[in-house]
């Protein structure tokens, strides 16, 4: 079926100047970027954004870490693209990923881990609203 997930590169990505490296692995999978843009999230997105990790030790850290410096906000669509995606990112510590993915390649720690991709279709849905008009994607 033929799905939309929401990603986003991540501030220790963009300071390596790894986009395009990101969005190559992206593509070689078969996903397409149907929507991008890269912003500076203020702390009232982040907070809003990581929200059901409020209560979480790392909430404060997550927050300033993503708040940091630019991300690039996605929308990518294929065939199952949210399990796709969690698939190519790889698992959320970087020690713990599979070789050939995202966050094997290039995630620093489990904090500064390089990518973020929705974990369910709908948590997709909800998270896509929040930065993208349907008009701005375009499959
Ligand atoms: P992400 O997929 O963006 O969702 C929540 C983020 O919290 C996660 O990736 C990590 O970057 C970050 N994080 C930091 N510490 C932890 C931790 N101990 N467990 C899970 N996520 C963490």
């Amino acid at each position: 079926m033929t799905e939309r997930t929401f990603s986003i590169i991540k501030p220790d990505a963009t300071r390596r100047n790894l986009t395009g490296a990101v969005n190559a692995v992206i593509e070689a999978a078969g996903l397409r970027i149907v929507a991008q843009r890269r912003v500076k999230l203020t702390e009232a997105q982040a907070k809003k954004f990581y929200e059901v990790h409020a209560e979480r030790p790392f909430y404060g850290e997550l927050v300033a870490q993503m708040t940091a410096e630019p991300v690039v906000v996605q929308v990518l669509q294929g065939d199952n693209a949210v399990a796709k995606y969690r698939e190519v990112m790889g698992a959320t510590n970087p020690a713990n990923a599979d070789e050939g993915t995202i966050r094997k390649q290039f995630a620093l720690s489990i904090g500064e881990n390089s990518v973020h991709g929705s974990d369910s279709l709908e948590n997709a849905g909800i998270e896509i609203a929040q930065f993208f008009t349907e008009e701005e994607i375009v499959g």
